[in-house]
């Protein structure tokens, strides 16, 4: 088997192990106020920014499951100053990974959203991340062939999530990939987009490794 960029693929996204080659993708939805609306953080200023905590959101033997995979829009390849992606390259929509210890997190950059974008990637880097157990759950879309960015995650059995439950989009984005409701976290989170001073709820999600569920 050949090797690949892509650490994933659907039918209409590549997964790739986020790097700076991503810096200005990740920076115009790191940048962008909708996109941050639901964050702790403000929009980002500068790609100085950006790059910093790019830097800071990538795996290290201390902390093996931070990864982060940018999510790319295959048949986007387009020349510098066209729309897509730069120097031929797909571009980038959004990303996914790891934010914390077995927690996931996600962000679209708003051009994209509602078009099931999210819920394509989230089944794309949950199957990824599964199969790195081996190959028993190792689905068609997954390229094990690839250069890709897993850890050796086999020591999780469960992934969880943290959603305010007024962002319905990403409630449904989680409900959809099977994610259950856990526990309801009241006046948890300060969204930096409603100032200071104001706390929003948290509703956790958790959900097991296929095949795991009945060892609980
Ligand atoms: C949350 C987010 C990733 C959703 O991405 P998306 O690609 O637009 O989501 P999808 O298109 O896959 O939609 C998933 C489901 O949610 C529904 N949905 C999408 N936007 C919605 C909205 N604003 N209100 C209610 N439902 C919505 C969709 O209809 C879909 O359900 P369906 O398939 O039954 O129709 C995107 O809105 C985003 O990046 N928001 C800002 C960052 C963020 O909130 N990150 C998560 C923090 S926990």
């Amino acid at each position: 088997m050949g090797t690949s960029i892509y650490a994933a693929e659907s039918e209409r996204l590549w997964l790739q192990c986020l790097s700076e080659e991503h810096l200005e993708g990740y920076h115009a939805i790191q940048s962008n106020p909708l996109a941050m609306m639901w964050s702790q953080n403000l929009p980002e200023a500068s790609l100085e920014e950006t790059l910093q905590h790019l830097r800071e959101r990538q795996p290290t033997p201390e902390q093996p499951w931070n990864q982060r995979w940018a999510i790319l829009l295959k048949g986007s390849e387009g020349k510098d100053g066209e729309e897509g992606g730069k120097e031929g390259k797909p571009k980038m929509i959004g990303i996914i990974g790891i934010v914390r210890e077995q927690e996931i997190g996600y962000k679209l950059h708003p051009d994209y959203w509602g078009k099931g974008y999210m819920s394509e990637a989230l089944k794309t880097m949950l199957g990824m991340f599964w199969a790195s157990e081996g190959e028993m759950f190792l689905p068609d879309f997954v390229r094990w062939d690839s250069v890709n960015c897993v850890p050796a995650n086999k020591k999780y059995n469960e992934l969880k999530a943290y959603a305010d439950p007024e962002n319905k989009a990403s409630v449904n984005v989680l409900t959809k990939a099977g994610f259950r409701k856990s526990i309801l976290l009241k006046n948890r989170h300060s969204r930096a987009y409603l100032g200071k001073g104001v706390m929003s709820d948290l509703q956790g999600f958790y959900l097991f490794r296929p095949g795991t569920e009945n060892m609980y």
